[in-house]
């Protein structure tokens, strides 16, 4: 499963990529609006920043036109920016019709604000590179956000689907860890529960045990 961090924030990217297990960026508007980027030239630098922090990796980077003429000429622009830009269009009638127009020119693409299993249908029969189905975001409304996850995988495997299962809105480290048991291609968390997987407290007081008796052969 892959790793992606879902911010603006070039430090906590930087953090990520230098723990090694870091393989991609998701953003969104408010993403961008928390890191006090403004005007477009100050926002495409941006996404290009966090390119080449995330080397290699790839890089969610949202239209905010909801026409098709308008997302398209904004995602043509992101996808110029950098090799590693996906375009994130969101789930309405104009952006599945972009996210067709992208996936027949060879652009990524990412579908985001998903919450149900028919709008991730529709999203791969568009195309999509990654579907961004939002489990945090369902949970908080009192619907089953992993469930979801477990539809969508099982929908996409049964038709042999190739639009990767992007689970976003992730909250803490049980998302992860059943976003990997149910067969998510890609987790998008923020840098927080990504840290919180490291700890365990039998790892602490295990290593406090073997700090201190190796103080005995020292
Ligand atoms: C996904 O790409 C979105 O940016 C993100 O995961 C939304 O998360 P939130 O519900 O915590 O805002």
């Amino acid at each position: 499963m892959k790793f992606f961090i879902d911010t603006a924030n070039l430090d906590q990217i930087r953090e990520a990529y230098d723990l090694g297990v870091l393989d991609g960026v998701t953003t969104n508007p408010s993403l961008m609006a928390k890191e006090g980027i403004k005007g477009k030239d100050a926002v495409l630098k941006h996404y290009v920043d966090i390119c080449e922090i995330a080397k290699g990796g790839d890089v969610s980077a949202e239209v905010i036109s909801t026409d098709y003429e308008g997302m398209i000429r904004e995602g043509e622009e992101l996808a110029e920016l950098h090799p590693q830009i996906v375009v994130k269009i969101p789930m309405i009638k104009d952006g599945v019709k972009a996210i067709r127009y992208f996936s027949n020119k060879g652009i990524k693409t990412n579908c985001t604000l998903v919450f149900s299993a028919g709008q991730a249908l529709l999203a791969a029969k568009a195309g999509a590179t990654y579907v961004s189905p939002f489990i945090g975001r369902l949970d908080d409304i009192s619907f089953d956000g992993l469930e979801l996850i477990d539809q969508i995988v099982h929908i996409y495997q049964e038709y042999g689907y190739e639009t990767q299962v992007l689970a976003a809105s992730v909250r803490h480290t049980m998302h992860i860890i059943k976003c990997a048991e149910l067969g998510a291609d890609v987790v998008t968390t923020p840098l927080q529960p990504i840290l919180d997987l490291l700890k365990h407290p039998l790892t602490d007081s295990g290593l406090a045990k073997f700090l201190s008796d190796a103080q005995k052969f020292a």
